[in-house]
């Protein structure tokens, strides 16, 4: 049985679903502090903390628990310049209690969710796992301690991790009913589609004055089911007996902010409303990773590369969240290539 944390959140709720398709039994440990309900099967959920030991220690007790993917985190950026305590007490604090919980357990395997984020400043471009880690805010510099600490943890007790730094997670799940849906908003896909679909009035671009092609940041999207295969085949390689390993999970491909307003007005068909603001402090121009280890060493391969049909599965999830928010609204499904989605 895996034990997923964080699995009623936007990535861990996918992560669940490809596990359980992979045919791993599966339990989710989630507080629901950002996380949704009705993401996860209720049969599937412990509503616990990761700071609750005994919490924890009752879990490990009771569950045949053979490995954790460990996503339960708080994750964003800004709020963690503004309130760094809240971030080095559930990121860190929180990923000790669970580590200490496991080994007490004999639970030493673990895939982690770590970040783009922990990189800082982009030396070289594509990013490769050998880049230096100089995070420049305290949600990176928490992610990169967890990191530490694992490395720490299997020195010491035989853990076996495997780490995945994502880029930007997006896209949503063609069949299910389950997509991103943070709050705050902050990532750039899901505000475009609320200005798309009248939610906000526009979108705000920082910064146009780039060295990009067309000026404006360009960053790396990869679709969240892609994101959920690659924890399979992390979770098989570990199992597999495979020495602990770090990998990136990005598509190597940037897109523009630009070219996703642009992706976003042709899948919708709905024209949005944009405003250009000052550059944000600590905004690299561009960040795209190469995930060529994760390629060559567990045998990753995207399925859903392009940002049409990345935008497209965002768009269908939207539509469907705002509509079951609104009396009277009937959601249109939009059809990406190549893939079947819902209600199609
Ligand atoms: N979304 C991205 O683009 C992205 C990029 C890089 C890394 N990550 C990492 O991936 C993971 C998942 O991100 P997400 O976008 O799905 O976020 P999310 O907020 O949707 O999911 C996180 C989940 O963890 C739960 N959680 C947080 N603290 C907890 C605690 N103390 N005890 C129990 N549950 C707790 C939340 O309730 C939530 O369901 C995070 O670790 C994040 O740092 C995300």
């Amino acid at each position: 049985m895996i034990l997923v944390t964080g699995g009623a959140g936007y990535i861990g709720s996918h992560v669940v679903l490809a596990l359980e398709e992979a045919g791993f039994a599966v339990l989710v440990l989630d507080n629901l502090h950002h996380g949704h309900r009705e993401f996860v099967s209720p049969d599937l959920l412990l509503t616990v903390d990761l700071e609750d030991r005994q919490g924890l220690a009752a879990l490990f007790a009771r569950y045949p628990i053979e490995a954790v993917v460990h996503m339960a985190a708080f994750a964003y950026v800004g709020e963690s310049v503004r309130r760094p305590e809240l971030y080095y007490r559930n990121n860190i604090y929180g990923t000790l209690c669970l580590l200490e919980a496991m080994v007490a357990a004999d639970v030493r395997t673990i895939v982690f969710s770590s970040t783009c984020a922990t990189y800082g400043e982009p030396e070289e471009i594509p990013l490769s796992e050998n880049h230096p880690q100089r995070p420049v805010n305290p949600y990176g510099a928490t992610k990169l301690a967890v990191e530490r600490m694992l490395g720490d943890f299997g020195a010491a007790y035989g853990l076996r991790s495997v780490i995945f730094r994502y880029f930007n997670a997006a896209g949503a799940h063609p069949h299910a009913r389950i997509g991103e849906d943070h709050n705050p908003e902050t990532h750039l896909i899901p505000l475009v589609l609320d200005a798309a679909l009248g939610v906000r009035p526009h979108v705000t671009i920082f910064g146009e004055d780039y060295d990009t092609p067309d000026g404006t940041c360009v960053r790396d999207y990869i679709h969240v089911c892609d994101l959920a295969d690659a924890h399979i085949l992390g979770l098989k390689y570990l199992l597999a007996g495979h020495p602990s390993r770090t990998f990136n999970l990005g598509n190597g491909n940037g897109f523009s902010v630009r070219k996703v307003i642009d992706t976003v007005e042709q899948v919708s068909g709905q024209s949005v409303q944009v405003r250009v603001g000052a550059r944000r402090p600590g905004d690299p121009a561009i960040l795209v990773g190469s995930a060529s280890r994760a390629r060559q060493i567990l045998g990753w391969k995207p399925q859903y590369p392009d940002l049409e049909t990345i935008v497209a599965t965002a768009w269908n999830w939207h539509r469907y969240r705002f509509g079951r928010q609104t009396s009277g609204y009937v959601p249109v499904i939009v059809k990406a290539q190549g893939i079947p989605l819902v209600g199609v």
